[in-house]
């Protein structure tokens, strides 16, 4: 067994780590002295000559150097990595998987009494209001804290080091978590073969009395039924509801049959349903919750990875008319959202690959490290190389992507205004899914399209700096998005653009990427996108770059 000790900086992480791994014969690291050593230099020198992006890449390495978790039962190692280090969701998942992880709670005004009489002021907090600073980290840091067993890390050391023992004797749940977030919108937990447990305790959360799984036969294959298997076993009755596969559940008829089957089993008002699977199947089920006895609570498992990133976050639920997609729906935020990265191992590779394009959105948003892990590691994670998911890259692109829709969502819930933003690439993007009936090519296929007309009219439109426009186009490229060129009516598709939801008053909203955010453009010339749309359409080869844009 190995022990993470987390918490700010100050919370006693070196002094109470040190004293259990002496009471019980293991070894202590503290992953600040490795980067020292490393680095030949104390920490606030690295931070001074590297500056932090230096800092942060050696206590990677720190932690790379770790190895595997030593398995066998009795404590050997005890890890105190600095207060900044699990941030790094890439850190926390060489970190957390196989260990036992304790937080030292310690408010942030005892953290400040006691840095003020440490000898080194902690670089991160050193400035005129550490007071705000150490409030700032410990809310910034909260979600990654939750995912430890937590420990009051202020009464005598004694009192501490014996809880932490304490802690490490409890039996543990399976799996690692490795964010867990309680928000307005529902808890968000993240980690790898959490799913009972994490189910579970969601629905002991909402006092159910019994699992009413809701799913489709894809997902209740892959997924559904070993979680029915699980939850059983730890005592739950279980009822079990399948909806039709794929997008052929968003329909109001369906909804109306899945409610007739919960009248059957005599759901009532506060008892939750379990909605698992792909975003399809999350959308109908999350709007049979929002409607059946004027709304029950729900959970979602989201099991594809467009949910995993995008769907399942922000409670937009809905289905399909013949006239278009999602006109009916609702918002109903779920009670809990539980995110587990080991479901998408049976995922296919068209799959995957689509759902980046919402990940590549994301990062066009403003996220530079998602960016990054996209352009080092996407077309791996597109190709469904084992190496992308064992080295955590698949687990940061989740997580990273995720979390950047919840602060969206968190900013505005009912898109009233900052939530346009999620729109980046799907103006184009929903016309040219809409114009291929839908069945011919992938939502995030699709979307991929829309990135690239995005980009390309926000540097005919003076928004997008070309460089910016060149990055997210070949990144789309090397994860094989918008490639191929597609044979559709360019007409139908510009006359589907006129039904996009982005309209205010006549005038599409196009989001269009900046440098580092996004900006609205209501007044973009029809023959701009007309262009833009021919060039688009024509695949990646007939249009090598944006270069060639026209300025209006
Ligand atoms: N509500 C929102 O905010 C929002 C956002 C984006 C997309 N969406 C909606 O999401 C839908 C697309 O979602 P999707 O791509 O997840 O589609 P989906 O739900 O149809 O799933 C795709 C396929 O994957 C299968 N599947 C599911 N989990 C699996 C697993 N773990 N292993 C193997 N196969 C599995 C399903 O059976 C299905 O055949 C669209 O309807 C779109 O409108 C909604």
């Amino acid at each position: 067994m190995e022990l993470v000790v987390v918490g700010l900086p100050g919370s006693g992480k070196t002094a109470v780590g040190k004293r259990v791994a002496a009471r019980r014969g293991a070894a202590f690291v503290d992953l600040d002295d490795e980067i020292e050593r490393a680095a030949g230099a104390r920490v606030p020198d690295v931070f001074a000559s590297e500056g932090e992006a230096g800092f942060r890449r050696r206590e990677r390495a720190a932690i790379e150097a770790l190895g595997a978790p030593d398995a066998r039962p009795e404590l050997h190692r005890v890890i105190a990595p600095g207060g900044g280090a699990i941030v790094d969701p890439r850190n926390r998942w060489q970190l957390f998987r196989g260990r036992r992880v304790v937080w030292l709670d310690v408010r942030p005004e005892v953290v400040a009494q006691r840095l003020r009489r440490s000898p080194n002021v902690r670089p991160l907090i050193a400035g005129r209001d550490p007071m705000g600073a150490i409030r700032d980290l410990a809310a910034n840091r909260q979600r990654f804290y939750a995912t430890a067993t937590r420990v009051a890390g202020v009464a005598e050391m004694a009192s501490v080091v014996d809880a932490v023992e304490a802690a490490l004797d409890a039996p543990v749940a399976p799996g690692a978590v490795l964010l867990r977030a309680d928000t307005r919108i529902g808890r968000i937990v993240i980690g790898e073969g959490i799913l009972a447990s994490e189910v579970d305790g969601a629905l002991r959360d909402v006092d159910a009395r019994r699992a009413i799984l809701v799913s489709e036969p894809g997902a209740w294959a892959a997924v559904g039924e070993a979680l029915a298997r699980d939850l059983g076993a730890a005592g739950w009755s279980i009822e079990h509801v399948l909806l039709p596969q794929g997008e052929a559940t968003k329909r109001l008829s369906i909804v109306e049959a899945a409610a007739g089957e919960l009248a059957r089993l005599r759901v009532e008002r506060r008892e939750p349903i379990v909605a698992i699977g792909g975003g399809a199947l999350g959308d109908a089920a999350g709007f049979l919750a929002a409607t059946y006895l004027r709304g029950i609570p729900f959970i979602q498992v989201p099991t594809t990875l467009v949910a995993q990133l995008d769907s399942s976050i922000g409670g937009k639920t809905g289905v399909d008319l013949e006239a278009g997609k999602n006109l009916v729906g609702a918002f109903h935020q779920p009670a809990a959202i539980v995110i587990d990265i080991a479901v998408l191992a049976s995922l296919d590779a068209r799959q995957r690959r689509a759902a980046l394009a919402e990940a590549v959105k994301m990062a066009a948003l403003g996220d530079e490290r998602l960016f990054e892990t996209l352009e080092a590691s996407g077309a791996a994670i597109a190709t469904g190389d084992p190496q992308a998911l064992g080295s955590g890259a698949l687990a940061e692109v989740v997580e990273r992507a995720g979390w950047a829709k919840v602060e969206v969502v968190l900013a505005d819930e009912r898109e009233a205004g900052a939530r346009i933003a999620l729109n980046l690439g799907h103006s184009l993007g929903h016309a040219i899914e809409a114009a291929a009936g839908f069945h011919d090519l992938l939502h995030g296929e699709a979307v991929g399209y829309g990135l690239r007309a995005a980009a390309r009219i926000g540097v005919a439109r003076g928004v997008t700096p070309p460089e910016r426009a060149e990055r997210i186009e070949r990144l789309l490229d090397a994860l094989e998005l918008g490639v191929a060129p597609l044979s559709l009516d360019l007409d139908e598709v510009l006359d589907l653009l006129s039904i996009d939801k982005k309209h205010a008053h006549g005038a599409l909203r196009w989001v269009l990427p900046t440098a580092d955010g996004h900006a609205i453009d209501a007044d973009v010339p029809a023959d701009l996108v007309r262009e833009v749309a021919v060039g688009v359409l024509a695949g990646r080869a007939a249009q090598a770059s944006t270069a060639g844009a026209v300025a209006r």
